[in-house]
């Protein structure tokens, strides 16, 4: 389904499909949305953290009396002190990563690490205590170097389960291949930078642990500090009405469970918000990668031979894996194939899911050396594309259940204006500026995860929705709104929805693509089912008729198929040949991406991840100072993202594409805008100055 603006829509289909508004959007632009910092509380004190200044070794006793006669301050919390938390378990994501277990040990395995929580009547006395606060360490040599040498590079998930899939002989093949492209790609460390700061309070309430946050998701949230401190999950309540972005980064986090310790220990509400500075060592951020191409192809482009080979880095405390090497499975077969995901573990922060992980720096590599060989071979590279569109998965064998890539490519080509490109690099000038154009492919994984809601028919004739769904900035509130109101077959005026609250029982989170489609999926369940209930007629009771959904069982039925949403991106760049700077005109994507359900928040979604990759492609780049340990410029004045002057004319529109399991026909949408979105950059830059730039972000000193 294209969006209104093309005239190539098909009817809606009831409400889902026609542009809503956001149902918040009063409250947000008239500032009543309140956001976890906001929420006021009676005798409620604020906790600030002090981080570690040193990247590796032990924290000495610390002495806190001359900071607990300062004004104001009731407590400091540090590991002689704090109480005992359990990280025994597993969690959503596997075992919990030792980070978020503040103040068990004196052990120091990172910059930046949490050592003490100072806690006072107001957040300014907190803040001054807490830099007043003398920590004393034992340093110990630390190793923060990542590089595609490191010899201490390791298959993670142990022998057993080592991440690499491969079939055919690959040596052989690339000896039997016309063509060849054989390159090393980087990415640097990057960061989720929501505008909205982490923030959390925690409280004791008749009995109950409370906490008001910013999360993805706060059923998980409850999960994990139910385990953590070894509670009953019913006797936990996590709320989190309007969060101010996450992309992966707002999950159970060093401030939540230091605020929970000291509303523990104070009996009193404590608020834990972190600054932006703090935000780049305690939140997860997306590791570098040095990514290893290998293609090898026969004259007419036909690929005989696809190694990639991903390094990305992990703390010494948790494994995490920035699966870059992982979208060669689904998106190019081979006679011989081979992708493998490796590790080196230093003395730095965990890494976390930060939008696509995985795809995102791996389609800049992947997608670069396509563009590669397809100027090796002489044909156009969407044309390389189609002669290796696989039939099946490459690596699963199993069918698609759908694939529009090459409807993504046409449909884009026709709107960019691709068939009047002259594919000869370097030759198009305007004065001093150089101007090119390039494209590449987008892929996202789409799977659902078991999630419950319950829909209410008011004795007012409106129906409510409750789930614990999270509303990150996407629209996942109004998308549901819409998904009730057709699965009800009312006006969407009838439907509220309420989310944010844990009380409304067990939901996947605002993450991997998967919520809106996980939440429709249990909203549409409950909501088919109160319909069919109503339509035997009858009164509606004062306390309405509520029907809850599960949708364990339909998932959990599903059949196996590749199931993924796709994408060809489209950039024009011009490139100043004075100043070396990279400006990108225009970007136009084409998504195959399921059922969309509100045309003007998926656009908005989808070219906000575009927008993001013009943003990986030319600004942003994490730098670690080895002889510290530490981000150098840890705030956005050193960190920079695209801002508007950067951000062109940018188009997402989409093909028809729905999905043949799903009830509402979604896929998600949520991380594929910035899948692809840099190597078509790269790529456009390439076209412009004939040089290939393979690390980024494509910075002016990289240009000259
Ligand atoms: Mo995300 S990286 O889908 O939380």
């Amino acid at each position: 389904m294209t969006t209104a603006t093309t005239g190539t829509t098909p009817p809606a289909e009831g409400a889902h499909g026609s542009p809503h508004t956001r149902v918040e959007g009063p409250e947000k632009v008239t500032g009543t949305a309140r956001y976890a910092g906001d929420v006021p509380f009676a005798e409620l004190a604020y906790g600030w953290l002090a981080l570690s200044t040193v990247a590796r070794g032990r924290v000495r006793p610390v002495d806190t009396a001359s900071v607990l006669a300062m004004p104001g301050v009731l407590a400091v919390l540090h590991h002689g002190n704090a109480p005992h938390v359990n990280t025994d378990y597993a969690g959503m994501l596997g075992p919990p990563d030792p980070t978020i277990a503040v103040f068990q040990n004196d052990r120091v395995p990172h910059r930046g690490w949490p050592v003490a929580l100072v806690v006072a009547e107001t957040s300014e006395q907190a803040r001054e205590a807490a830099e007043a606060l003398v920590v004393e360490y034992e340093e110990e040599p630390h190793d923060v170097a990542f590089d595609a040498g490191r010899p201490d590079a390791y298959a993670p998930g142990g022998p057993e389960k080592p991440d690499v899939a491969e079939k055919g002989d690959l040596a052989a093949q690339l000896a039997s291949s016309a063509a060849v492209v054989d390159e090393e790609y980087t990415t640097p460390e990057e960061h989720h930078s929501p505008m909205e700061p982490h923030a959390a309070t925690a409280r004791w309430e008749g009995g109950r642990l409370e906490l008001v946050d910013s999360n993805q998701g706060s059923a998980w949230i409850v999960n994990e500090l139910a385990k953590l401190f070894s509670l009953d999950p019913s006797s936990v309540r996590v709320r989190s009405e309007h969060v101010g972005g996450a992309f992966g980064s707002k999950g159970v986090r060093a401030h939540q469970v230091a605020a929970v310790m000291a509303a523990t220990v104070l009996q009193r509400p404590v608020r834990v918000v972190l600054t932006r500075r703090q935000m780049f060592t305690l939140t997860g951020y997306r590791s570098p990668t040095a990514q290893r191409v290998r293609l090898g192809a026969d004259a007419d482009g036909r690929l005989r031979a696809l190694e990639h080979d991903s390094l990305s880095l992990t703390s010494t405390v948790h494994e995490f894996v920035e699966p870059s090497a992982g979208v060669a499975r689904v998106m190019y077969d081979a006679t011989a194939h081979r992708t493998a995901n490796r590790l080196v573990r230093l003395d730095v922060p965990t890494p976390t899911f930060m939008r696509a992980p995985g795809e995102a720096p791996g389609s800049f590599a992947l997608e670069s050396a396509l563009d590669e060989l397809a100027e090796q071979c002489g044909l156009d590279p969407i044309e390389l594309r189609a002669r290796n569109e696989p039939e099946t998965g490459p690596v699963s064998g199993l069918p698609f259940s759908t694939r529009n890539v090459l409807a993504c490519f046409r449909e884009g080509a026709d709107r960019f204006g691709w068939a009047e490109r002259d594919p000869r690099p370097g030759i198009r000038r305007e004065g001093h500026l150089l101007i090119g154009t390039g494209t590449a492919a987008a892929s996202f994984p789409s799977r659902a995860i078991p999630s419950t809601a319950a829909v209410t028919a008011e004795q007012d004739g409106g129906f409510t929705v409750r789930i614990t769904a999270a509303d990150v900035g996407t629209g996942a509130r109004t998308a549901l709104a819409l998904v009730a109101a057709d699965a009800l077959g009312v006006p969407t005026d009838q439907v509220r929805v309420r989310i944010g609250d844990s009380d409304f029982g067990q939901a996947m989170i605002a993450g991997g693509s998967m919520g809106t489609r996980s939440w429709a999926w249990a909203v549409t369940a409950a909501a088919r089912d109160l319909r069919e209930q109503l339509a035997l007629g009858g009164s509606v009771p004062p306390e309405g008729i509520t029907v809850r959904s599960d949708t364990a069982a339909a998932i959990g039925a599903l059949t196996e198929t590749e199931r993924h949403a796709y994408g060809a991106q489209f950039a024009e760049v011009a490139v100043d040949t004075a100043t070396g700077e990279v400006r990108v005109r225009r970007m136009l994507g084409i998504f195959a991406a399921g059922r969309i359900v509100n045309p003007l928040t998926a656009r908005g979604q989808l070219v906000g991840g575009m927008i993001w990759g013009i943003s990986m492609a030319l600004h942003e780049e994490a730098a670690r100072d080895d002889a510290s340990g530490a981000t150098v410029g840890a705030d956005f004045a050193g960190y920079h993202v695209a801002a508007n002057a950067d951000v062109p004319h940018v188009e997402a529109d989409w093909v028809t594409d729905v999905d043949p399991d799903d009830p509402v026909g979604i896929k998600g949408i949520g991380e594929i805008g910035i899948v692809g979105a840099a190597a078509a950059i790269a790529n456009a830059v390439w076209h412009a100055t004939g040089v290939r730039h393979r690390h980024l972000p494509i910075r002016p000193d990289r240009i000259l």
